[in-house]
């Protein structure tokens, strides 16, 4: 199992810098922690996770090597400051930046060349769900966004239904089971047979249970519940079991 932390635009570093070495006393075997955290934080709360066996990653990256790009960040800096894995195409980064499921794939094109693993962000929104097209939007993400020439190993999949995220709507255990499946499915007829499928939206200590006993669930991308390390230890606790 995997718990990823996506701390977003959170929190200050002090607060940050407290949180990363609560995670660090927590002891959870069994179960791979990842966490996304600020750029400008990389440094500093990589320094607090070491020895932990957490990983660290960053939550963006640009699809070319360097170069004139003002603001943005280089998988190579990433790697540099001790990421080894980065998070890709998070709704908030489609909706927000406008970026496409292409631009998604040249990212991680860009990071497995860094020797950077890639956690990619699929999910639908409301509409594309009331509309009966979750699976096929998913999907649609999924054959474009995933570069076919990356590694199975180099590769997790999160799916997040936009809906779900930060609103406190968690999709019902039916629902996570049939876009798993179907995730699954996909991710099998094109090779990706070793690639874990995380649930994110909404995902808490009281819900994490029930979501982890789905079929095809490999763990948890969680956003608000990671600021609180006692919920974060929670979800992982979840997981071990
Ligand atoms: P949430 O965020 O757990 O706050 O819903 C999840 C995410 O956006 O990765």
């Amino acid at each position: 199992m995997i718990v990823a932390a996506n701390w977003k635009m959170n929190p200050e570093l002090s607060v940050a810098a407290k949180l990363a070495s609560d995670y660090c006393a927590a002891s959870v075997a069994g179960v791979t922690r990842i966490l996304f955290a600020p750029h400008p934080y990389l440094v500093p709360i990589g320094v607090r996770l070491e020895g932990s066996g957490i990983l660290l990653g960053g939550q963006d990256c640009h699809p070319s090597a360097f170069g004139a790009h003002t603001g943005d960040v280089s998988t190579g800096m990433l790697r540099d400051c001790g990421a080894s894995v980065v998070l890709l195409g998070h709704s908030e980064r489609r909706a927000d930046h406008g970026e496409t499921s292409e631009l998604v794939a040249a990212k991680a094109v860009q990071a497995f060349s860094s020797s950077l693993s890639v956690m990619i962000c699929v999910g639908e929104t409301l509409a594309e769900r009331e509309a009966g097209n979750a699976l096929a939007t998913v999907l649609d993400q999924l054959a474009v966004s995933v570069p076919p020439t990356l590694p199975t190993t180099a590769l997790t999949i999160a799916y997040e239904p936009v809906w779900a995220i930060g609103t406190g709507k968690v999709a019902t255990a039916v629902e996570i089971a049939e876009m798993h499946l179907g995730i699954r499915g996909w991710l099998d007829e094109a090779g990706f047979d070793q690639t874990k499928i995380l649930y994110g939206g909404s995902v808490k200590p009281g819900n994490a249970a029930e979501i982890f006993a789905v079929p095809h669930v490999d763990g948890a991308l969680v956003g608000g519940a990671s600021l609180i390390a006692a919920d974060f230890d929670g979800i992982c606790a979840a997981a071990a079991n």
